[in-house]
């Protein structure tokens, strides 16, 4: 069966919306204004998916994507839309999503901030390994095979294109390779068969310093250390394998600088910095506080952040390992700041109810989903005021967006 399809508008993962009988049908790779010819590969009674068959009008928003992989490669989604475009998209995105789930003012709302580079700006990608390394297929379990990456930065890029000149990658799943500038660079190889992947790793070993392999998810071997810096203004972070770390630098430093204006401004003193990973925001602000605490469930982050701010100077503070909404229980609650960096999840009720009780007259929330964040911010909005929001292009050629909340008690 042919059918076309004209697209009304993006949805929040940047597919196309159209309607077959007054039925929502999802197309990726269309955008608004465009007639297509579909192939649906999806049905149900509330909604079909589409990929198109044929351009039949295409929208003059429409770019033509410079990667050789996109067509079939998971990875990005946006690649086809000029970075304008993205921006204004992102934009009403979050607007469109704080107003109707979080009942917040869209005129709070602030415009988005550009990524400073849109293209290499990734410090981390993920390989995925089946004899050769790549990414996923579009909603397959199947890999293309990559030479390049687009988002990557140049160093990961040149340790990819190594990686699938070795020949066949045996008795590995993953390869994560972090590379926080040319030289501190890491090549994390995951394995269940540590003897076997000594040759690639001897061969990778003549590109990269920093080798790093796990067996059955648990770290078996390294050459030369386990650890690589990043540097974020006047800040440096020890950043090992395990440990989270924001993946486009350029960007998280606009974020942060913002974030440090706000501290400054608050007068705050004592600083809780909740899901800290290396304690990056803790520390970055730290210059401008008295006390810093951080909380984060992740043991060799936490490990991090207590060596980080010993390279930074951080006189006092103290972090802790956990479930944040089982640690809260356990600290003491005298913050007049309190920072949330969660992830896609967003904050547990627990830990909202937890904020509330500690009652900081500043709060500042970095999220990374706009739909968690509304609710959050509902929830929040009852004993807090919302200050200004902020969009920041962190994932260019993504659907993906961060936003910065500044919030006060009423
Ligand atoms: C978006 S990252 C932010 C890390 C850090 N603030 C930064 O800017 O690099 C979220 C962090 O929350 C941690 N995390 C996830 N769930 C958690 C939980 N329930 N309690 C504490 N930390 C958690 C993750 O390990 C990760 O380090």
């Amino acid at each position: 069966m042919n059918v076309n399809l004209i697209i009304d508008r993006l949805d929040h993962q940047g597919r196309g919306i159209g309607y077959i009988n007054k039925k929502i049908c999802f197309v990726e790779d269309a955008l608004p204004g465009e007639e297509v010819e579909i192939n649906i590969v999806k049905e149900n009674s509330k909604i079909y998916e589409a990929t198109v068959k044929k351009y039949i009008k295409k929208s003059d928003k429409r770019v033509t994507p410079e990667c050789p992989y996109y067509d079939v490669c998971g990875g990005c989604n946006l690649l086809h839309l000029g970075y304008n475009d993205q921006l204004a998209y992102k934009q009403e995105k979050v607007e469109n999503i704080l107003s109707k789930y979080g009942n917040i003012d869209p005129s709070l709302i602030g415009k988005i901030v550009p990524s400073p580079e849109q293209f290499n700006y990734r410090n981390k990608v993920s390989l995925k390994v089946k004899n050769i390394a790549g990414f996923y297929k579009n909603k397959t379990n199947d890999i293309v095979k990559i030479d390049e990456c687009l988002l990557a930065s140049k160093p990961i890029n040149k340790l990819i294109k190594k990686i699938n000149e070795f020949g066949k990658l045996e008795h590995i799943s993953d390869i994560v390779i972090k590379a926080m500038s040319d030289e501190e660079v890491m090549l994390i190889i995951y394995t269940d068969s540590c003897k076997d992947v000594d040759t690639f790793a001897e061969y990778m070993s003549d590109f990269v310093k920093n080798i790093i392999i796990f067996g059955n998810n648990k770290q078996v071997s390294s050459t030369n250390k386990s650890n690589i810096i990043a540097r974020l203004g006047k800040k440096q972070y020890i950043v090992n394998p395990l440990s989270f770390f924001q993946i486009n630098l350029a960007q998280t430093l606009n974020i942060y600088n913002k974030i440090n204006e706000y501290v400054i401004k608050s007068k705050s003193n004592n600083l809780l910095d909740l899901y800290c990973g290396t304690g990056s925001i803790g520390i970055f602000v730290s210059d401008n506080c008295e006390s810093l605490t951080g909380v984060e469930i992740i043991k060799e982050a936490i490990e991090n952040a207590k060596e980080n701010a010993k390279l930074n100077g951080v006189k006092n503070s103290s972090f802790y390992v956990g479930d944040t909404k089982l640690v809260l229980d356990k600290i003491n609650s005298n913050f007049d700041t309190v920072i949330v960096d969660p992830p896609r999840a967003g904050l547990d009720k627990k830990v909202v109810d937890d904020i509330i009780k500690i009652s900081p007259s500043t709060l500042v929330y970095l999220s990374c989903d706009p739909m968690t964040l509304a609710r959050d911010l509902k929830l929040l909005s009852e004993k807090y005021e919302i200050v200004e929001v902020t969009p920041y292009d962190m994932f260019p050629n993504t659907y993906h967006v961060e936003t910065l909340v500044l919030l006060k008690k009423k």
